[in-house]
């Protein structure tokens, strides 16, 4: 078989594609018109509450099941939009007893369970901003978002308050007031309350408040290689995108079962694990457990889950298991798989149609840009290894920086800087802690994504890696810098350096290179102590792999060259050197 190309035989796709011909809604798509698949308020006000919430709440599909949640122990709760729509209007009504504003930032740190979407949405139709965190974050990484992003609500469950929050508590002053989940009832700690009871005290029904488009809406942290994590802020006008990219991207019809299985506390897992595909009227499938490759067989063969949007990781891992254990299962409701985070191996892609019986779509996107920006598409050839097309109404170019010349590269084959001209709904409004970073990323109203790649003469675009040492791990984004100063905190530890590892499964892992103060010994005991020092700081982004080194490379100026110690890892030539500052 020819694997280079799969072609699409419209004959036999299980449902017409929302976009049938790529080539003419790329033509005549623009984003204005697009507003039609939103239902704006009457002035053209705007609400992710409204669009993925409360139209279906209100309207036909008020009993339809939004959200089909799968508990760790077995359990199966369904949730029709209306159901949801009380919880989140309580939501929304507890934020306002506690004084909350307009604006005011709204941290959740919750598993995947019922209570993260209710306040999700609450916290919208309130006006307010939502940061999800990821919550096998350890404390570090935890209290240093909430200290950036000036959280002044946080909703978490009562073991991450006790295991995480109630230490760090003391350095957040701008955080006001905690909502408990879990079984223990109201608390006696000052500005703490426990999440049922407040919400019981409130009216069923909530109006959400009308926004502009350009309102801030949502905060996601995002990591570079130095310094503190960015703020990306997205406004309202995001949603316009998710609706249409679930739509013509994802191809959600409206009774598909849609399984996004990204966690909330990452971008994918609020663009597309909770918004677009409920401002498209579908039913989604949340499991609150963590990945296992038979649970996940079972839920798509049980749940009859037809579009599927995951990782190349899990991907990997799958393949790993072999065919045999997919084919063992019924998962013929399945019509499309989407693949988000990292590079998907061409292997992979053509794997899914001996697994499956369908080919996998990678997807292309960031933090950043809010949502798909290059995909494959359901009636579109795939070619495996490429990102795919452009999403109608995003302009994407490959462009060389130099200084302020930018050089537009049309040359088949040739790498470049993937470049987006600004201005798409879901275009990030700025990084809060960093105006600058911001400017940064913008040249002639085109923003860099820092992504390079080459586009074949189809305009397929296909990934080259990335420009700057950010670690990729399991398709979470982590910053070096971030990892380093945790590590440089425990007592041994003089100097930190973390690489990415290439890593068969997860693409990358974290490796940390150290050296130790005087006094310390390099040993066996000295470094389990530091691996668990890590976990305990970090949570899951901790180093995986650890090596002691009597010093690490550095420039004349200081500057630990990560990328010297990258290429020794990897056996790769070490480039110019001629920075390096002599070893003592
Ligand atoms: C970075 C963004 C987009 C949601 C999840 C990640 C890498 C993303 C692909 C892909 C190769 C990819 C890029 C990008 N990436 N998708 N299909 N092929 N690389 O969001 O954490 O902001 O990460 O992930 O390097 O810049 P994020």
């Amino acid at each position: 078989m020819r694997t280079d190309r799969i072609s699409k035989d419209a004959s036999k796709f299980r449902k017409p594609p929302n976009m049938d011909d790529y080539r003419s809604l790329y033509r005549d798509f623009s984003w204005d018109a697009a507003k039609s698949l939103l239902s704006l308020f009457p002035d053209g006000s705007y609400n992710i509450a409204r669009e993925a919430l409360d139209r279906h709440a209100l309207g036909k599909n008020a009993e339809k099941i939004a959200i089909c949640w799968l508990g760790i122990e077995g359990e199966r709760r369904t949730i029709t939009y209306r159901d949801l729509k009380h919880q989140a209007d309580r939501f929304a009504g507890a934020l306002q007893s506690l004084k909350m504003d307009i604006g005011d930032r709204v941290f959740l740190l919750l598993d995947r369970i019922p209570e993260l979407y209710s306040a999700f949405f609450g916290a919208l139709e309130a006006g307010c901003v939502v940061c999800p965190l990821f919550s096998a974050f350890g404390p570090d990484p935890i209290a240093t978002r909430l200290e950036l992003g000036e959280g002044a609500l946080l909703v978490t469950t009562e073991d991450q308050y006790t295991s995480k929050i109630e230490k760090i508590r003391d350095r957040l002053p701008e955080l006001k007031h905690i909502l408990l989940v879990g079984e223990n009832g109201p608390t006696n700690v000052k500005n703490t309350y426990d999440y049922h009871t407040q919400l019981q005290k409130q009216p069923e029904l909530f109006e959400t408040m009308p926004m502009l488009a350009d309102d801030p809406a949502l905060l996601h942290f995002t990591s570079g290689t130095t310094g503190k994590p960015k703020g990306a802020l997205h406004a309202h006008h995001a949603v316009l995108a998710h609706t249409a990219t679930g739509k013509y991207a994802l191809d959600l019809h409206e009774d598909d079962i849609f399984w996004c299985t990204a966690d909330p506390g990452w971008v994918t897992g609020i663009s597309y694990g909770i918004i677009a595909p409920l401002s498209n009227g579908v039913t989604m499938i949340v499991d609150q457990a963590d990945f296992e490759i038979e649970r996940w067989y079972e839920i798509i063969q049980k749940e009859k889950v037809t579009v599927w949007y995951t990782s190349p990781t899990a991907l990997r891992m799958m393949m790993k298991a072999g065919a045999a254990a997919a084919r063992a299962c019924d998962l013929s409701s399945l019509r499309l798989i989407f693949s988000v985070g990292e590079p998907l191996n061409p292997e992979a892609v053509v794997w899914g149609l001996e697994a499956f019986g369908l080919p996998i779509h990678d997807t292309w996107w960031q933090t950043e840009t809010g949502a798909i920006m290059i995909s494959n598409y359901a009636s579109q050839e795939i070619r495996p290894g490429s990102m795919g097309l452009p999403f109608p109404g995003v302009n994407v170019r490959l462009i060389r920086r130099s200084g302020e010349k930018l050089e537009f590269i049309d040359k088949i084959g040739e790498e470049g800087e993937i470049a987006i001209q600004a201005g798409w709904p879901s275009m990030f409004r700025t990084y809060i802690n960093s105006a600058e970073k911001y400017r940064g990323c913008f040249q002639n109203g085109w923003y860099f994504t820092g992504d390079l790649a080459k586009r074949d003469a189809d305009g397929y675009f296909w990934f080259v890696g990335r420009s700057d040492d950010v670690i990729k791990s399991s398709g979470h984004l982590i910053g070096p810098f971030e990892v380093e100063s945790a590590m440089m905190e425990h007592p041994a530890v003089a100097e930190a350096a973390v690489i990415g590892k290439p890593d068969e499964m997860a693409g990358q892992i974290v490796k940390a290179f150290l050296s130790l103060r005087k006094g310390f010994d390099a040993s066996p005991v000295l470094k389990e102590e530091i691996y668990a020092f890590g976990r305990k700081r970090l949570g899951a982004v901790a180093p995986r792999e650890i090596d002691f080194m009597d010093s690490l490379p550095k420039t004349r100026s200081g500057k630990i060259m990560r990328r010297l110690l990258k290429a020794r890892e990897l056996g790769l030539p070490e480039g110019d050197t001629s920075t390096l500052e002599a070893s003592r």
